[in-house]
């Protein structure tokens, strides 16, 4: 069968989507987290290109906003700072798990995805990962669908490693690419600075960094730390700001050495603990309180080291279905 049979027998199998009885375009907005990676252990390169990794996922107080509502067809608009850097054509995540969604009940997946965008794009923060699984909860609720979490968590899998995390929120254990998640108890507040770099970095690209940085070595098999996980429980700063550990950060920093500038800047600044948020370019900084992470958001601005600083907190509920 050619492509564009292929296309046509999928669009003959497909069905509209309902269309609300009042006719009115009722849409369905839904927030998600971002997060930040507490500890990123990677192990070797696996046959399929893959890492296995002990991934402990934290989602943090940066959010982005989709909104799904009925459309002639598939399509996709983005607001906020960074809104020209994203993509609005079906490598979007957000119109991939609309597409998926809906291919598995028979749909066609005539939607409209609006995303209000505030985590940083491509900075290691899952942000396109949010999208995805924003997108996927806006349309099964705007499709009536209500699918049971374990459907939506395989589709997230499907969409990509980080995705899965999305949709839960809170702190997670990832293992397998990371898409395997165990829920982990966590307690009190957290609170962190975001220093948001100049432009992204591919997350491809870092783990080819990382294999490179890598070769010869015999990387020893991923695992969770025990303290990590006993401070996070807890809500044990201190003990947290000991233990975070990114493996990939050594090949951000490699592609990147401007990177160590800004985590110089923000430990001089005061931060309990400096580390690169997944593959980067997002640092993060662990810091005490409140009132430490304005004065370590400014000092990061001021350093000129990186475009902007945020604030957040952590941990932060998964992608949710707003009033
Ligand atoms: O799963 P996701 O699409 O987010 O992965 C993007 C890329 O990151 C993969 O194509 C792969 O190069 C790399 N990756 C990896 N090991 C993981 C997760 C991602 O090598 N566990």
């Amino acid at each position: 069968m050619s492509g564009t049979e292929g296309a046509a027998a999928r669009a003959t199998a497909t069905v509209p989507v309902p269309v609300p009885a009042h006719g009115r375009a009722a849409g369905v907005t839904v927030r998600v987290p971002a997060k930040v990676n507490v500890q990123l252990a990677v192990g070797g390169a696996r046959p399929d290109g893959f890492h296995d990794l002990a991934n402990v996922f934290l989602a943090v107080s940066l959010f982005d906003e989709v909104t799904a509502t009925p459309a002639a067809e598939l399509k996709i608009t983005c607001e906020g700072p960074d809104a020209d850097q994203v993509p609005l054509d079906r490598t979007n995540l957000a119109a991939r798990a609309a597409e998926l969604l809906a291919a598995r009940h028979g749909l066609s997946p005539d939607v409209h995805l609006h995303i209000k965008k505030d985590i940083p794009v491509a900075g290691g923060m899952a942000g396109g990962s949010a999208d995805g699984a924003g997108a996927l909860l806006a349309c099964d609720r705007l499709w009536g669908l209500d699918s049971p979490r374990a459907d939506l968590l395989d589709i997230c899998a499907e969409l990509g490693s980080d995705v899965p995390f999305s949709l839960v929120g809170g702190a997670a254990l990832g293992v397998g690419r990371g898409e395997r998640l165990t829920e982990l108890p966590v307690s009190g507040t957290f609170h962190w600075v975001f220093a948001v770099a100049d432009g992204g970095l591919s997350t491809p690209a870092v783990y080819g960094a990382f294999d490179r940085l890598n070769d010869g070595v015999d990387v020893p098999e991923p695992v969770a730390s025990p303290a990590l996980l006993e401070a996070l429980r807890t809500g044990d700063t201190a003990a947290l700001a000991a233990t975070l550990m990114n493996d990939l950060q050594p090949a951000a920093v490699f592609l990147r050495p401007s990177l160590t500038d800004v985590l110089e800047a923000g430990t001089k600044a005061g931060a309990l603990a400096a580390l690169v948020s997944g593959s980067g370019p997002t640092t993060a900084f662990l810091v005490q309180d409140a009132a430490s992470a304005d004065a370590v958001a400014a000092a990061l601005i001021a350093s000129g080291t990186c475009r902007t600083a945020r604030a957040a907190t952590s941990p932060a509920p998964g992608a949710a279905v707003l009033a």
